[in-house]
């Protein structure tokens, strides 16, 4: 069956006339063309790959792929038939049914992107794991999430409990020299066997499309799910933000262990028809460099962590590679520094443009448009179709230059349908049944520009990845010698903030640096890698209210030698 490509709502303009676009888009409108097409259904895959394979693109390249061992390309041909043959080895050998939850923990690599397509083709919603996790973490979002597949290496999957996951039906490894049984599957060999042809579930805009779990400041990790009309603001805004074009090659450097490397390492750019690299293995400011240089990258999307750490290896290592074909560089996830701006406008002759959003928006929100002046410290202004405001705590709007709740009127596209098993925390995320709040603060000037003041909650954003404290105390409190805990986020330099944890040991246990070094490797061990406490710091007790709350506010004040404020509440 063919389904009508997805329009290029309102033309492809450049937004020079943001604000005459902005005061008109409509995405009910822009609905309206795309259900134009035979059914009003579509499949995400379908029109991420196929579409482009049955057009003038598809021997077009999709996806560069490089890592240290390997370096491959296939079109957009290519992916289709990879997808396909992905989605029949996962039906013939696992009972996955739409709406069922299918994992993958995987490395970067052709294999993953082939998995994740194949699994959607399927209907399945696919929950990505990234590949750092440990064994808590992995357990935590297979349970709540009930799934019945995972995706994996032999080498990961000793990180999978298996025997604690009831749920869990079948697993197909990726590796060499698998034995097959009823229950795990030899991905490679079946691939081999498996047809290129494969007739995909065509879904409804409301079907699950992807399950990111993501920290808050309480209670474990939270499944957000997004459902199949989150293409439709991929797919705007990376022509309107990642500004992509015929001839781009873009890179995002984020795993599709989190959302950006989902939205905008998956979706947004293969569906503008992009060509696009991944990098396998890790951050290296010698192989980042090469990658764009080999490549020929256009349009690159990252992150402030990383590139205050490309700026820390000096700019003498960039004079060794041609960067010159950058034309667009973009970044997300933490406060983007005025002098990261600085050094980019020197060092790639371009302007770094920020972009506000989180993995409950499930896609841009707040940008730097390649037409707007940018205001460095800024993150720019809502895309067309979604307004931002500035709240109180009763959701009244606030006049610009106030600090306050930074909150979206609900009803974007991309916005999460549900936090999986928990609809309290679902609502507990709108005021007034009008407000998204993001749990952010910040203000709007006269020009409607949005600055990001900080997290309002205790949430950890180290190097760009979103740790909830909670979370990690969890984790310390394992610890044998460990009997209290509170962790806070301290601000440094090139991660943003680090992870610093404040414990209290049990009375015979004395304090070490061997037995900090043992405390960091058990939550890494049992969480992950970013998310073990930096600095460890040791207290005969910690601050607690009298219902036995760690106050990290205090923690935080001793921590920055600020007063700690309001006291009242704490025990004696
Ligand atoms: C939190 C969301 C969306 C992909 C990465 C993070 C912070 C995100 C910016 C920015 C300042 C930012 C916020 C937000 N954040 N972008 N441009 N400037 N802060 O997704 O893990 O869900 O984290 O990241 O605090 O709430 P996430």
């Amino acid at each position: 069956m063919k389904v009508e490509a997805l329009p290029v709502v309102q033309g492809d303009f450049n937004l020079s006339n943001y604000a005459d676009v902005a005061k008109d888009f409509d995405w009910e409108q822009a609905w309206k063309s795309l259900s134009a097409s035979e059914t009003g259904r579509l499949n995400a895959a379908y029109e991420t790959i196929d579409r482009h394979a049955e057009s003038s693109n598809k021997n077009k390249v999709a996806l560069f792929y490089k890592d240290a061992n390997r370096k491959e390309t296939y079109t957009f041909y290519d992916m289709k038939r990879m997808s396909n043959k992905a989605a029949n080895v996962f039906q013939k050998h696992t009972s996955i049914e739409k709406g069922d939850r299918l994992f993958i923990f995987l490395p970067r690599s052709p294999e993953l992107y082939f998995a994740l397509l194949g699994a959607l083709k399927m209907g399945a919603i696919v929950g990505p794991l990234f590949e750092a996790f440990m064994e808590g973490a992995v357990f935590d979002r297979l349970a709540d999430s009930e799934a019945k597949v995972i995706v994996t290496t032999p080498e990961l999957l000793e990180r999978v409990p298996v025997d604690k996951l009831p749920h869990l039906e079948t697993i197909v490894l990726i590796g060499e020299e698998i034995e097959e049984k009823d229950t795990i599957i030899d991905f490679k060999k079946e691939m081999k066997e498996a047809s290129p042809y494969f007739e995909l579930e065509w879904l409804e805009k409301e079907d699950g499309l992807i399950l990111h779990y993501t920290s808050g400041s309480t209670g474990k990790p939270k499944g957000v799910l997004h459902v199949q009309q989150a293409i439709m603001q991929h797919y705007q805004t990376a022509k309107w933000v990642l500004d992509l074009k015929e001839n781009d090659i873009y890179w995002c450097t984020a795993d599709p262990g989190w959302v950006t490397g989902t939205s905008y390492g998956i979706f947004g750019p293969w569906l503008a028809g992009t060509s696009m690299v991944v990098l396998g293995g890790r951050f290296s400011p010698d192989t980042w460099y090469e990658t764009i240089e080999e490549y020929g990258v256009t349009v690159w999307y990252s992150a402030p962590t990383a590139f205050r750490m490309l700026m820390g290896a000096g700019d003498g290592l960039l004079k060794k590679y041609d960067v010159s074909t950058l034309r667009h560089v973009l970044s997300v996830g933490e406060p983007l520094n005025p002098e990261v701006i600085k050094w980019g406008a020197n060092v790639f002759r371009q302007r770094i443009h920020d972009t506000w959003w989180m993995t409950e928006t499930g896609a841009q929100m707040i940008c730097n448009f390649g037409c707007l002046p940018i205001k460095p410290g800024s993150m720019g202004k809502p895309i067309p179709g979604v307004k931002a405001a500035i709240v109180d705590d009763n959701g009244e709007e606030l006049p610009a230059y106030q600090m306050g709740n930074l909150a979206l009127e609900k009803g974007w596209p991309s916005m999460m349908h549900m936090i999986w098993n928990n609809p309290e925390k679902y609502d507990s995320y709108f005021l007034k049944d009008k407000w998204y709040v993001s749990g952010d603060s910040a203000y709007m000037d006269e020009d409607g520009f949005f600055w990001f003041q900080g997290r309002i909650d205790d949430v950890i954003m180290t190097s760009g990845e979103r740790v909830g404290p909670f979370e990690v105390e969890s984790k310390l409190l394992e610890h044998p010698a460990i009997v209290e805990a509170g962790v806070i986020g301290k601000p440094d330099p090139v991660r943003g903030e680090i992870i610093k944890a404040f414990v209290a040991l049990r009375e015979d246990v004395e304090p070490s640096d061997e037995l900090i070094a043992d405390i960091q490797q058990f939550v890494k061990k049992g969480l992950a890698a970013h998310a073990a406490p930096r600095e460890i710091e040791f207290k005969d007790k910690l601050p607690k209210t009298r219902s036995g709350k760690i106050m990290r506010r205090v923690l935080k004040a001793w921590e920055l030698n600020l007063p700690a404020g309001d006291l009242s509440t704490m025990e004696d």
